[in-house]
């Protein structure tokens, strides 16, 4: 049988019929103890020569069923759900690097994991180069006797900067370098970085797995030693385990994930086509566009589609803070990969308490607007920008 469509993999991925009376629906384990019927069985699950749970905290059947789907669709071995990407972000650098050891990761990406790589560096010494990961090669220049892990985030937030995985991998194999990429802004409908060979996925599930801005989780996905020295290590000690209730919403999600990208990929590509037109934007940054520095790469490792981030310049701050007040049906909001589409203007809210040099060093210009377009009608998205835009 060919392999299955990921629209229909969203919705069957962790389908286990035979358990839970058949629910179609996973039920929600809250239970945070289980019981055994002997004290032998005791033994064997706490050893884990036999199948089963025994504490809310190493894991139920709710967040089993998650990880479970995630490691399909993203074609890993194993999965680890947690309370958040930050949690899924601490618990990869926690189980791959310890102190005296080197990262290499991107100068422009996520911010707080920019500083939670610092973070780790003042406090447990762990140290990381942050290179311009937009060409592959400065992974190589960065190498130390002592690295261990080469980051990856693609595309970036906020810029929407590509890294070329495959490249990366190659660099990363040749020094025995294990790669994680966080795959938060593409999700395993339009790029699969386990395929191109990383050893690991991580995901913010607050996004666009779970897809309604309704709740915070995280996933790391991909080879069974990496995710499952996670879930006896970090998971255990620092608990950043998830929730069941949380894992079941995330579950749900993630059955229109195919579909919901499908839309979000359409309407950023309009929308960007539009912004590249208008007069009043001065840059756009969408992968799909041909003028973006890395199309060709997306091109290449994003086959489901450039996902439904853009970014854009409107110049100065005045004219992003009069946008951001001007928009009507999107909403002025942190956060992204919901059903809504949902704007911030850096300068004057993620990035307002630092310094303007250091603002401008990270790529955060003065009228960058990060757009995540969401699955609203994209003419009516368009009518609310332009009539923004005009203002401006
Ligand atoms: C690319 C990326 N990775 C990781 C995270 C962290 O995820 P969370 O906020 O769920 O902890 C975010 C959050 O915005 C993100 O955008």
């Amino acid at each position: 049988m060919s392999e299955r469509s990921i629209f229909t993999k969203s919705v069957h991925a962790g389908d286990d019929h035979t358990s839970h009376f058949g629910a179609l629906s996973v039920p929600i384990y809250p239970a945070s103890t289980f019981a055994f019927s002997d004290a032998d069985e005791g033994a064997a699950i706490h050893n884990e020569e036999k199948d089963g749970y025994y504490y809310g905290r190493l894991g139920n059947p709710t967040q089993r069923a998650l990880e479970a789907g995630v490691a399909e669709l993203e074609n890993g071995e194993q999965a680890l759900a947690l309370a958040s990407g930050m949690a899924a972000v601490s618990a990869a650098v926690f189980t791959l690097v310890k102190a005296g050891e080197h990262i290499v990761a991107p100068q422009s990406m996520y911010s707080t994991a920019i500083n939670f790589f610092n973070h780790v560096r003042e406090r447990f010494g762990i140290e990381t180069t942050f290179i311009d990961a937009t060409d592959a090669e400065n992974y190589r220049a960065a190498v130390q006797p002592n690295t261990r892990l080469f980051w990856i985030e693609t595309p970036t937030n906020p810029l929407v900067l590509i890294t070329d995985i495959e490249a990366v991998v190659r660099i990363a194999r040749e020094h025995s370098i294990k790669t994680i990429a966080d795959n938060t802004f593409a999700t395993p409908f339009n790029q699969r970085p386990l395929e191109l060979g990383v050893d690991a996925v991580i995901h913010s599930a607050t996004k666009y797995l779970g897809g309604h801005s309704d709740l915070t989780a995280g996933v790391l996905v991909g080879s069974g030693e990496v995710v499952e020295a996670a879930r006896q290590g970090a998971n255990k000690y620092y608990g950043g385990n998830i929730a069941p209730q949380v894992a079941w919403l995330v579950i749900r999600g993630i059955k229109t994930l195919a579909l919901r990208m499908e839309r979000h990929n359409a309407n950023a590509f309009a929308i960007a086509n539009m912004l590249g037109d208008h007069p009043r934007v001065e840059a756009v940054f969408y992968p799909g566009l041909a003028s973006h520095q890395n199309h060709e790469i997306a091109k290449r490792q994003m086959p489901g589609g450039f996902g439904g981030m853009i970014g854009f310049d409107l110049g100065t701050v005045e004219r992003g803070k009069a946008f951001a007040n001007a928009i009507k049906l999107c909403t002025l909001a942190t956060s992204l990969g919901g059903v809504e589409t949902i704007l911030q203007h850096s300068a004057s809210m993620t990035h307002a308490t630092i310094p303007r040099e250091d603002r401008l060093k990270a790529g955060i210009s003065d009228g960058l607007i990060r757009l995540s377009v969401g699955i609203e009608d994209v003419d009516d998205l368009i009518d609310d920008i332009t009539q923004a835009l005009d203002v401006t």
